[in-house]
């Protein structure tokens, strides 16, 4: 049998997003208490890159009202990067207060879900992220940049691809260290996902691209995959696959960490997690906060 051409990271750097992308979702409030310990068993589980809460309304959005709190609590006996949604200013200057390591600033290529996300068309909201960008810079903390609906809205349906090249070559002008791509509705297939980061490796290095793929349709694992072939070895998830947006209807959670893992471990690639720790940590902490649990590889262990 001939060998399958492949070109496959060594390794994959996991950005677990669930203390955030995860949680904002949920209608249930979830203490304080449990989402630092949550936040410190990732840690311990090996992950080195944690999205721990966002500062935005608390009206927008309750669940993420207690992030200072929770950055506050956070272990600091770690190299473990604690970072947060700041979509303003006084986001930031919320942040900068308790010591976060690492911001994001969060975009989209559609118009209407930059207007029901964050209340501002797409020019606006680069404008707003550049008083963000200046302080973050003086303030030598590195920032993410997101960009939404990257294979589709749910409220325009397709997107250009162009459009997705321009916000994010923007952001990275302003000076984001890297763009994670959002399929905030999960409506990406793989082939679709291998198109878009054709594309955008025209205008911007693959070294700097991240997959932010949410599991509505199922497709996410297989995306992932699609994308690392193409050289993306950054990749969002979410412990328990918990989550979605609130501001797009239908959007169920990300790509299950525990699932991301099983499969890179079975491509030979490298992650820092592990994935036996990962696991009782998701199961633990579905049962003690009554969250349903869609990782497939932490239920097959249940
Ligand atoms: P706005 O209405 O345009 O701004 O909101 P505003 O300045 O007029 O403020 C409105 C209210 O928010 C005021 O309070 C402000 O004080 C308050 P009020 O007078 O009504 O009591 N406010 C704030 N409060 C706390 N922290 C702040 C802050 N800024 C203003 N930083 C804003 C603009 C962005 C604040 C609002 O639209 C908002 O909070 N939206 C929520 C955005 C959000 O968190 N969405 C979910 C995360 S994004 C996502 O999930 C996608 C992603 O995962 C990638 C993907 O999957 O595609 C990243
Ligand atoms: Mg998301």
């Amino acid at each position: 049998m001939q060998d399958m051409p492949h070109c496959l990271p060594d390794s994959v750097r996991i950005v677990e997003v669930g203390a955030r992308d995860g949680l904002q979702n949920e209608k249930k409030l979830i203490s304080t208490e449990a989402k630092v310990d949550l936040i410190s068993g990732l840690v311990d589980a090996g992950v080195g890159h944690i999205e721990s809460g966002s500062f935005v309304s608390p009206k927008w959005v309750p669940q993420m009202a207690d992030s200072a709190d929770v950055f506050k609590q956070l272990p600091t006996s770690t190299n473990a990067v604690y970072a947060a949604l700041t979509p303003n200013l006084r986001g930031l200057e919320a942040a900068l207060a308790c010591g976060v390591s690492e911001v994001a600033v969060f975009g989209a290529a559609s118009e209407s879900f930059s207007q029901k996300n964050i209340n501002c068309s797409i020019s606006d909201s680069l404008k707003r992220f550049e008083p963000v960008m200046a302080l973050a810079q003086q303030e030598n903390l590195r920032v993410r940049g997101y960009v939404s609906c990257v294979m589709g809205c749910p409220y325009e349906g397709d997107i250009e691809t162009q459009n997705v090249a321009g916000v994010a070559t923007t952001l990275l002008d302003m000076g984001c260290y890297e763009i994670s791509l959002g399929d905030t509705v999960g409506v990406g297939t793989p082939l679709k996902a291998q198109a878009l980061i054709e594309t955008l490796v025209k205008h911007i290095s693959v070294n700097k691209l991240a997959a932010h793929f949410h599991d509505t349709y199922g497709q996410a694992l297989a995306n992932i995959f699609a994308v690392l072939q193409m050289g993306v070895s950054v990749v969002d998830s979410s412990i328990a696959g918990l989550g979605g947006c609130p501001y797009a209807k239908g959007a169920s959670g990300n790509v299950a960490t525990e699932d991301v893992v099983y499969m890179l471990q079975g491509l030979g690639i490298r992650s820092s997690v592990d994935l036996d720790s990962l696991i009782a940590l998701s199961n633990a902490f579905c049962q003690q906060n009554g969250l349903v649990q869609r990782s497939k590889v932490s239920l097959a262990n249940l």
